[in-house]
């Protein structure tokens, strides 16, 4: 057996594209977001085959089974539904001890953030910008700017996602253009 091991996925640290056998690539369609904007006539008016984003995952374990740790790179492409910014659909996770660390590579934007008390805050996105989603909160992103919003995402493996408790309350707060800049309103 050799000595020297090639590593079997690589990231490119200046757009966060990665390449390898084992990376996963998914896209999420304006049709796919159904629900999770404020104006849906308006989301449905859309092209609804334009992607909002795109993951690459490097998951050396299954979702679930402990051993790894996870990574990803999202690109969050720039758009508004009506009066609201491009966004990720935000998740908690299923063992709710589990953190989350966000490091922007491209873009501007908002992590939006939400504990399980309900409670919700933000903190701003830019190249280089270091992000720790603490245990038991919910996370998503926004994309506040004209360029797609890129960020790389690394978490346990045994960690799992819960889509459902944002799908049908969301965060409390939303991400919309208010006499033309970026706000955080509460919905
Ligand atoms: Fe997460």
């Amino acid at each position: 057996m050799s000595l020297v091991v090639e590593p079997k996925v690589y990231v490119d640290v200046l757009t966060g594209e990665l390449t390898g056998g084992r990376v996963t690539e998914s896209t999420r369609t304006i049709g796919g977001l159904q629900g999770y904007f404020l104006d849906e006539t308006v989301r449905m008016a859309m092209d609804q085959s334009s992607p909002a984003y795109r993951v690459q995952a490097f998951e050396p374990e299954k979702e679930g089974t402990p051993g790894a740790i996870c990574l990803a790179t999202t690109t969050l492409y720039a758009g508004m539904v009506g009066d609201e910014y491009f966004l990720t659909r935000g998740h908690f996770h299923v063992n709710e001890d589990r953190p989350e660390l966000e490091v922007t590579v491209n873009g501007t934007g908002f992590l939006v953030l939400m504990d399980a008390t309900g409670k919700t805050w933000t903190e701003s996105m830019s190249a280089g910008s270091v992000h720790h989603v603490p245990p038991a909160t919910a996370h998503r992103v926004a994309n506040i700017g004209v360029e797609p919003l890129v960020f790389i995402s690394y978490w346990p493996s045994e960690t799992g996602h819960d889509y459902a408790p944002i799908a049908e309350r969301g965060f409390g707060i939303r991400v919309r253009q208010v006499d033309g800049k970026p706000t955080v309103v509460r919905s």
